[in-house]
């Protein structure tokens, strides 16, 4: 299976909406000649629409960084998966692990956001991953594994098959510590075979599934090449145009 890798950019709570837009309009002009992978923008909520506004006939797709479950009401603060698609994002990050550890999001929450977003005709990038002490505990297989079957228990075949997971060992973020391509191929592949056991192989074999966690553009062609790692989620790397384009233009000469 051709599954078409995917890197996204997570550029959490940094930049000032202008060096944000001038950041993607730079990724946009190095980046839009690299057609065989999808490249995503994932700015503070404030930026998303001149984002949105700047990259309007680019191939790059803009992601909300987390959202709410709900339609529409009283949650002061919150973003709703139709304001998201309103505003322009074709993704929007879920259950990544700063969120999990400082904001208490929970495998449920993630599971109902999950559904709601393809409600709304966005996709979800399904943020799972073991801290240190869960994988020095032998625990990470069972870890990923309860966080992607509640993640996915709403959703049918083909929005399975349309989400994107992002494995994400949360020891290697922000940390400079990457799991070895070895090291995250044996998770991807447990990955791919726990959606294989719920959904089967057809459907197993469409999901992409990115690598997050110190990618740079020093490691990030071992972590590509291997068998089911799909793409990448990258944090502090796609803070500067220069390591961002490097990650997305892997696979070639540099420009
Ligand atoms: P990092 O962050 O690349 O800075 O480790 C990755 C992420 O949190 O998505």
């Amino acid at each position: 299976m051709n599954r078409k890798p995917i890197i996204a950019g997570n550029w959490k709570m940094n930049l000032s909406i202008s060096d944000g837009v001038a950041l993607a309009s730079t990724i946009r002009d190095r980046c839009s000649r690299y057609r065989d992978v999808d490249v995503v923008l994932s700015p503070q909520a404030m930026m998303i629409w001149p984002i949105v506004k700047r990259l309007e006939g680019s191939p790059i797709q803009v992601a909300a960084q987390n959202c709410h479950w709900a339609e529409k009401g009283a949650f002061t603060g919150e973003l709703a998966p139709a304001q998201i698609k309103d505003a322009g994002c074709a993704y929007t990050i879920i259950g990544h692990s700063e969120r999990r550890q400082l904001f208490g999001e929970t495998d449920a929450a993630v599971g109902k956001k999950a559904r709601t977003l393809h409600d709304q005709g966005v996709i979800p990038i399904i943020c799972i991953g073991e801290t240190l002490e869960q994988r020095e505990a032998a625990q990470t297989i069972n870890v990923v594994s309860q966080q992607l079957v509640t993640a996915i228990s709403d959703l049918n075949d083909d929005e399975v098959a349309t989400s994107v997971i992002a494995y994400e060992p949360v020891w290697a973020i922000g940390t400079g510590r990457t799991a070895t391509p070895a090291q995250a191929q044996e998770v991807h592949r447990n990955i791919r075979e726990i959606i294989v056991r719920h959904h089967g192989d057809a459907i197993a074999q469409r999901v992409r599934i990115q690598y997050g966690g110190s990618v740079k553009p020093n490691n990030v062609r071992d972590l590509m090449s291997e068998h089911d790692i799909d793409g990448a989620l990258v944090g502090g790397a796609s803070l500067t145009a220069d390591s961002f384009v490097q990650i997305v233009a892997h696979r070639e000469d540099i420009d």
